[in-house]
């Protein structure tokens, strides 16, 4: 991902297309974790902290622990300035294939569209592993997806450059002979519009059908 101003990167989804996207995605990401009361969760390439604070602070979960970790100081930075109201959530610099936490040490973990710029993925989601104790959720790119066909191809454009879109194989292959369990795929966002016809055809499509651009996988560590 080519470097982008803490800012600009927020203020897409402050735009009417990126509120909704923001939106669906946040639900499908609540929806997947199950959080249950007290349960602390860290979130891993939270960038500018947007899914720290929908997710973090949804549901009445605003006094559990929640953590953000990015490999981007600035980020963290602009992340930590925004929830200042929020004593429980704690901001660090960290890179996803070096976790500095003790094992098992959060019930759940996310990571929204952060591996997708990670080369060494399968590293990350071992120590991602190797630091959740219930249950872990990861946001992906979709590369069976319009949103794909709009602006992935050829190295992908705007935010989206550098990204690598994931099949949904290519996701089962990624936890081939890792100890997890009940792996399950959702998808949001199958026409990336946000026009009046897109927001009505997402209601009605299953979370289970494959062609969102949005890709959630969560699992289960073995033990749990
Ligand atoms: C597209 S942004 C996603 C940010 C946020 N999760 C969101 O969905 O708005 C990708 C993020 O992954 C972070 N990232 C890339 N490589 C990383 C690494 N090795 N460790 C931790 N974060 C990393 C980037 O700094 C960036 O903030």
């Amino acid at each position: 991902m080519t470097q982008m101003d803490a800012a600009a990167y927020e203020s897409w989804y402050e735009t009417p297309r990126g509120r909704w996207i923001g939106a669906r995605e946040v639900a499908l990401v609540i929806r997947a974790l199950q959080r249950q009361s007290g349960e602390s969760l860290l979130d891993v390439g939270a960038g500018t902290g947007y899914f720290t604070r929908a997710v973090g602070a949804s549901n009445g979960h605003a006094d559990a622990a929640t953590v953000a970790v990015d490999i981007n100081s600035a980020w963290m930075q602009y992340a930590q300035q925004k929830s200042m109201q929020s004593a429980a959530m704690a901001y660090a610099v960290a890179d996803a294939r070096h976790l500095p936490f003790a094992d098992a040490a959060f019930d759940l973990v996310m990571s929204i569209t952060a591996l997708c710029f990670i080369a060494e993925e399968r590293r990350a989601i071992e120590e991602i592993l190797r630091v959740v104790k219930r249950r872990l959720v990861i946001g992906l790119l979709n590369r069976h997806s319009l949103l794909w066909w709009q602006k992935g191809r050829n190295g992908g454009s705007g935010g989206y450059a550098g990204a690598h879109w994931h099949t949904a194989s290519e996701v089962r292959a990624l936890f081939h002979n890792l100890p997890v369990k009940n792996l399950k795929l959702m998808t949001a966002i199958h026409l990336p519009s946000a026009s009046r016809c897109a927001k009505v055809l997402e209601a009605t499509l299953p979370a289970t059908m494959g062609t969102g651009a949005f890709m959630l996988v969560s699992v289960e560590p073995q033990q749990s």
